[in-house]
């Protein structure tokens, strides 16, 4: 098993990591850390959720901050949209891509998104052939595939299923999140051979939440297991508000680290990535989780 040559890597930060934050970041902050991240060299980088502002209150500034980025060539700006009106406020404020998102827990999916999975994926049939009509590229999340905090464990044939769906519905990738971040090397093996004789795993992301520091650890197994598209969010910022205890992303400097010294590309600009980190450190008044942001800051206080 080996890396591949190339991984795309989607910076989920702005979205996955502020919809996390105590207060509400304001959105000219936000606006600055999305047209920084996409100046690395990111090719992705998820800008915000059109959901219930009553359910995530800190992206509720969604359509100001689509209208305010500075959209570079080349550069993909999803959206969260769970329903039709998501997607409305999605086009109204010209996204690219969007990302519907379920679960392969029970439980997760009505916490969530108040709907049973069956239900969740009828309400996102018409958000996925309209997106897909109007010529938007469109992602599918399937949240909690290595485990559940109300659930526990979750059946691989369950992750299955749930992909295996959406892909059905016409999304273009599916994206594979522990949202607690439980798994183990392990147990991402398992998952990604589980789903490797039913879908295509150039069309597969993992999306790894770091809570107990196996984040890379699990990324890195995915990518020799043949997928190739990773999630990660600068700084490793992030956690979940539906699912207590959940840590932050993997880190975007923690993975670029880990791929360049490696021999992969990924595009990206490392040092400009933690010059990004920093600036958005500030912002929110603690220094990034990221170890290896930490390391070349340190590193360059010293020099
Ligand atoms: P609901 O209450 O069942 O919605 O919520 P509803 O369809 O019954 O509508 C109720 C009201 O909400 C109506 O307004 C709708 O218009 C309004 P009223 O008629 O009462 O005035 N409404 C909306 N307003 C704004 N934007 C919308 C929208 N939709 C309906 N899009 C709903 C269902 C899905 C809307 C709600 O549960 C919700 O917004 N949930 C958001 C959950 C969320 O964003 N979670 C975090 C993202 S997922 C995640 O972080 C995991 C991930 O990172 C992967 C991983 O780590 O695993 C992706
Ligand atoms: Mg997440």
């Amino acid at each position: 098993m080996t890396l591949p040559t190339d991984v795309t890597i989607v910076e989920v930060g702005p979205r996955d990591g502020l919809q996390n934050e105590p207060g509400v970041v304001a959105t000219d902050v936000k606006v600055g850390f999305i047209d920084r991240l996409a100046r690395t060299g990111l090719p992705v980088v998820e800008a915000t959720s059109f959901v219930h502002p009553t359910w995530v209150p800190q992206l509720a500034d969604a359509g100001e901050v689509m209208d305010a980025i500075d959209r570079l060539d080349g550069v993909r700006y999803p959206v969260l949209v769970p329903n039709e009106r998501g997607l409305d406020g999605a086009l109204e404020h010209r996204a690219d891509e969007v990302a519907v998102f379920g679960a392969a827990s029970e439980a997760f999916s009505r916490k969530n998104i108040n709907r049973s999975i069956d239900e969740s994926l009828e309400m996102f049939a018409p958000v996925v052939s309209r997106a897909k009509d109007e010529g938007l590229r469109v992602r599918g999340y399937v949240s909690t595939v290595l485990g559940c905090p109300y659930q526990g464990e979750v059946p691989l044939a369950d992750v299955v299923r749930v992909t295996t769906a959406m892909f059905e519905l016409g999304v273009d990738e599916v994206s594979l999140g522990d949202t607690i971040g439980v798994g183990t090397p392990g147990a991402v093996r398992g998952l990604v051979r589980a789903l490797a004789g039913e879908v295509d795993l150039g069309r597969l992301a993992v999306h790894m939440h770091d809570t107990y520091g196996q984040g890379l650890a699990n990324t890195l197994t995915a990518l020799e297991e043949g997928v190739s598209i990773a999630d990660t969010s600068a700084g490793g910022l992030g956690g979940c508000p539906y699912a207590p205890g959940a840590k932050g992303n993997l880190a975007t400097e923690d993975l670029v680290y880990a791929l360049h010294g490696s021999g992969v590309t990924t595009g990206v600009d490392l040092d400009a990535l933690v010059d990004t980190s920093a600036w958005m450190a500030d912002q929110l008044g603690r220094a990034p989780a990221s170890r290896a942001a930490q390391a070349i800051l340190s590193k360059r206080d010293r020099a």
